[in-house]
Order: C-alpha cells, then sequence, then structure tokens
C-alpha cells in the first residue's frame, strides 16, 4: 500500500497533486521517468509522469489532470488513503547534458511532466527559455516552480486572462526569431508538440517531445503504446516516452489515443457490477 501523505488542488480542483510513499521508488527515480498507479484490486493501471522525488523523505510527487473513471477515482482519495499499487520508475530518464540554450514549452497539465526535465537540463548549466499556458489563468499549473528553473519564462493563456493572449507557439516563433537554440522540448497536448516539432524543424532544432499513448503493462509487453518515429514502431513505455519530435508520426498517435472514446465515456457511467451476484 502506498499512502498518500500530501494532496493538494490545483486548477480549480481539476487538477490533483499526490504526494505518496513509496521509498523503493523514490531512491531510483530520475527525471523523465513514469509510475503505473492502481487505486485498489481491481482498478485500471494509470501511467502517470513523477514530477517530484524524494528519497529521504521516501516519497514521489504526480500532478494528474482529473479526465476519465480512474482519475475521477484518484481524486476521490483524501490524505491517509492509499493506492494498492506503485509500479516505477518505468521508461527512459531525460538526457541531461550541458549543451546551451534551451527552450522549454508546456501546455495546459503537460507542464508538470515538463517541470522535472527542466530543472533538471537547468542543473546540467543550460540557459533555460521556458513558455507554458494554458486556456485560462486558473487553469497554469506551477508557474512559480517553473519561474524558479528558468532564467526566462513565459506565460500564455488562450482566453488573454494571464500573459501573453495566444498560444505557447506564437511566444516560440519569436523566440527562434532572436535566439540561437541548441534543444527543444515540448510536452502537451499532441497537437502543440506537433507545431513545435514543425516549427524547430526549418531552424535545426534538436526536439525533444514526451508522449503519452495509452499503456497498459508499462513493461514492453503488450505493445498498446506502440509510436511510430522514423517509420519504426517503437514502445513508448520502454523505448521512451521521450523521443525526437522531429520523427514522430503525431496523426497516427492521436488516433490511438481516442481509439476507445465510446468505451471511457461508457465506463464513466454509474456501473453496476454483477459479476458477484
Ligand atoms: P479515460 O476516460 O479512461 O481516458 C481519457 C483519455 O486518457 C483517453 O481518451 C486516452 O487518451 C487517455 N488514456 C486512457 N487510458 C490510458 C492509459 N491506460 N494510458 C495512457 N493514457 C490513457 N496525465 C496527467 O494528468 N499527468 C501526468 O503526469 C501524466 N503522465 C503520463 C505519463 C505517461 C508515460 C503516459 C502514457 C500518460 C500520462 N498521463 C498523464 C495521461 C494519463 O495516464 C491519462 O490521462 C489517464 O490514464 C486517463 O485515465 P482515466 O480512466 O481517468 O480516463
Ligand atoms: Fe505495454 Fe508499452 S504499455 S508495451
Ligand atoms: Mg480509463
Amino acid at each position: 500500500m502506498h499512502e498518500i501523505v500530501r494532496r493538494e488542488e490545483m486548477a480549480s480542483g481539476d487538477v490533483i497533486l499526490n504526494e505518496i510513499e513509496a521509498p523503493l521508488i523514490a531512491k531510483k527515480a530520475k527525471p523523465g521517468q513514469f509510475v503505473i498507479l492502481k487505486a485498489d484490486e481491481r482498478g485500471e493501471r494509470i501511467p502517470l509522469t513523477m514530477a517530484d522525488a524524494d528519497p529521504e523523505r521516501g516519497t514521489i510527487t504526480v500532478i494528474y489532470k482529473v479526465v476519465g473513471k480512474s482519475t475521477e477515482l484518484f481524486k476521490s482519495l483524501e490524505e491517509g488513503d492509499s493506492y494498492q499499487d506503485a509500479v516505477g520508475p518505468l521508461g527512459q530518464p531525460t538526457h541531461l547534458e550541458k549543451v546551451g540554450t534551451v527552450a522549454c514549452v508546456g501546455g495546459g497539465t503537460g507542464v508538470a511532466v515538463l517541470y522535472p526535465i527542466t530543472r533538471g537540463l537547468k542543473g546540467a548549466g543550460n540557459r533555460i527559455i521556458s513558455i507554458i499556458g494554458a486556456r485560462t489563468a486558473d487553469r497554469i499549473i506551477l508557474e512559480e516552480e517553473m519561474r524558479a528553473v528558468s532564467d526566462e519564462l513565459f506565460v500564455c493563456t488562450d482566453d488573454g486572462s494571464r500573459g501573453h493572449h495566444g498560444f505557447v507557439t506564437e511566444i516560440l516563433k519569436r523566440v527562434l526569431e532572436v535566439e540561437t537554440l541548441n534543444l527543444a522540448v515540448a510536452v502537451g497536448p499532441v497537437l502543440m508538440m506537433k507545431l513545435v516539432s514543425d516549427m524547430t524543424r526549418p531552424y535545426d532544432v534538436k526536439t525533444i517531445v514526451s508522449l503519452n499513448p495509452i499503456m497498459i503493462d508499462g513493461t514492453g509487453m503488450c505493445g498498446g503504446c506502440r509510436v511510430l518515429v522514423d517509420g519504426e514502431n517503437k514502445f513508448a513505455c520502454v523505448d521512451g516516452p521521450e523521443f525526437d519530435g522531429h520523427k514522430v508520426d503525431f496523426d497516427q498517435l492521436m488516433q490511438r489515443l481516442d481509439a476507445y472514446q465510446s468505451e471511457e465515456r461508457e465506463s464513466s457511467k454509474a456501473h453496476r457490477c454483477r459479476l458477484d451476484e
């Protein structure tokens, strides 16, 4: 069992932070890696990136958006409640090295995944220009945390309620025109990561994206998380989740993410299990 020792609500309750007891995972966790959590015996296996890990406290922190049945169930867990299972750390850690100037671009809850990567890249000695965005001001997450690990931070909202009125890609366009970037990292909605990769390609700026295909086992056995990268099938859980954005087939990823929408809608409806009857 993995007790929730801290629980916070962000973005008007749409986004939840859980700090969870998981000493063995906390000892090994590196930026870019994720865990799979299960709330109870019958629970769905849900992959979530570790936004933080504290080996001394023996805890890991996840930040997730409430989007469907399992994340609704997770939201109902209070401080002192426990997740039944936590598996990890999974996936390849971010490759952290000093390359020069790095643009870190995050949209929505993607900022939770971007934050530990940005902190790692800052720690490696890079100059960091961060651009984070959300639909509205109250949906911006981790602004102060991102500011603390960035040399410059731009905030964008779709409705103009905070920072630049518009998309993160508009600020990135300006940055690309005036700066020589050595690396870009983009995490957020698939369409955002596709647009960022399309924008950096003509400037020949290497671009890392963190992919979130549907995962089941998370250990390379089921093939559920396969993504097409440079024409080859890769398993995001073991080969990723980070890949070269200039080589990813984003259209296929979007199709695969939507593949079970009717089942997901159905599972969210009140369900009376008759198996035990
Ligand atoms: P559902 O209603 O079941 O699904 C809603 C949508 O979520 C689906 O249409 C699909 O696109 C996606 N999804 C559903 N099941 C899965 C699954 N088993 N694996 C992946 N995606 C799924 N979200 C965060 O908010 N914060 C994170 O830090 C985060 N990190 C992730 C890291 C990785 C490596 C991956 C693969 C995904 C990550 N996600 C993260 C996405 C998160 O796993 C999904 O939002 C969650 O599984 C949705 O479950 P649900 O039952 O609540 O919603
Ligand atoms: Fe099964 Fe990646 S989740 S192979
Ligand atoms: Mg689900």
